[in-house]
C-alpha cells in the first residue's frame, strides 16, 4: 500500500504541491489533472529522484521519504518517465541493459560489472521475460530510430519491469499512441496486474483511465481536489471545473 501524507514541494516561490495526502492499495489506480498540476513532481517525490518539503511517503508502512532512488526502487517500487529515456546509440534490448546498470547503487556498480556469469544469465532470461509480456520480442536487435513509437513506450515499459517491482508508476503511458497501440497497452497494464503488480498511472486519456482504474486521485494547482472510482470523479463539481469539463466522457 502506498500512503502520500501531506506532501508539498516548492521551486523558488512556485508551490508545486501543496499537502497532497492519498493512499492507493491494489491494482490500477490513475493520477490526473491539467498540465502543470504537479503529477510527475509527485512521482519524482514517490520515486526519491525530489525530496518534498513537507510530509512523508510510505510504501508497505515503510516510511520511504528520505531514501535515495535506487534504495526506493530495490523496495519494489519502478517507474517509467514521461518522455522517452532511451539511449540511442545501442540497441533497444541493450538499452534493458543499461537500464539495470543505471539502478544500482554506485558504489556496487564496479563489483556488479565483474561478477559472475550466472548473475548476467539470470539478467538475459529477465529480460526475454519483460519483452515478452510487452510484446516486444521482435524488436529487440533494432536501435530506437528504427522502431516505432508504440514499440519504444513498450520498452520503457519493459526496463521498469526488469526489477520485479511490486508497485508500477507509469507517466503518461498512452501519450503519442494510436488507438490499437492504447490497446495492446491496456491488454499488457492487465496482464501486470494480473501478476500482482500494482500500478499508480499519470494519463490524460479518461476512456483509458475510466476503462482501467480502480481509483482515480485529480491534482490541480498542486492540491488534490478529488479521488474516488471514476464515476465519482466524473461527478465532482470540483474536478468537472478544473479538467474533466471539457472532455467528453
Ligand atoms: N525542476 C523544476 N524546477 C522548477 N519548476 C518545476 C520543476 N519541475 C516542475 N516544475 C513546475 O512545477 C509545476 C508542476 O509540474 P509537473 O509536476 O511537471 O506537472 P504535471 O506533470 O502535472 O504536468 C509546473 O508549474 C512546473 O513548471
Ligand atoms: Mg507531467
Amino acid at each position: 500500500m502506498l500512503e502520500v501524507n501531506d506532501i508539498s514541494v516548492s521551486f523558488g516561490g512556485l508551490k508545486a504541491l501543496s499537502n497532497v495526502s492519498f493512499k492507493i492499495d491494489c491494482g490500477i489506480n490513475a493520477l490526473i489533472g491539467p498540465n502543470g498540476a504537479g503529477k510527475t513532481t509527485l512521482f519524482n517525490v514517490i520515486s526519491g529522484f525530489l525530496k518534498p518539503n513537507t510530509g512523508y511517503v510510505k510504501y508497505n508502512d515503510f516510511d520511504i521519504t528520505a531514501l535515495p532512488p535506487y534504495e526506493i526502487f530495490k523496495r519494489g517500487i519502478s517507474r517509467t518517465f514521461q518522455n522517452l529515456n532511451l539511449i540511442k546509440e545501442v540497441s533497444l534490448k541493450e538499452n534493458l541493459y543499461l537500464g539495470i546498470i543505471e539502478k544500482m547503487k554506485p558504489s556496487l556498480l564496479k563489483d556488479m560489472l565483474r561478477t559472475s556469469k550466472p548473475f548476467w544469465k539470470n539478467v538475459e532470461a529477465k529480460i526475454e521475460e519483460v519483452m515478452e509480456i510487452t510484446n516486444v520480442s521482435k524488436w529487440g536487435d533494432l536501435k530506437p530510430e528504427s522502431a516505432p513509437y508504440g514499440v519504444l513506450k513498450n520498452f520503457e515499459l519493459a526496463r521498469a519491469l526488469i526489477s520485479q517491482p511490486s508497485l508500477l508508476l507509469l507517466d503518461e503511458p498512452a501519450a503519442g499512441l494510436n488507438n490499437s497501440e492504447k490497446e495492446n497497452l491496456a491488454n499488457i497494464i492487465n496482464k501486470i496486474t494480473s501478476m500482482g503488480i500494482d500500478v499508480l498511472m499519470v494519463e490524460h486519456d479518461m476512456s483509458f483511465v475510466s476503462n482501467l482504474s480502480k481509483y482515480v486521485v485529480c491534482l490541480n494547482f498542486g492540491c488534490v481536489i478529488g479521488y474516488g472510482t471514476y464515476k465519482e470523479i466524473r461527478e465532482n463539481e470540483d474536478v468537472i471545473k478544473a479538467y474533466l469539463g471539457d472532455i467528453d466522457a
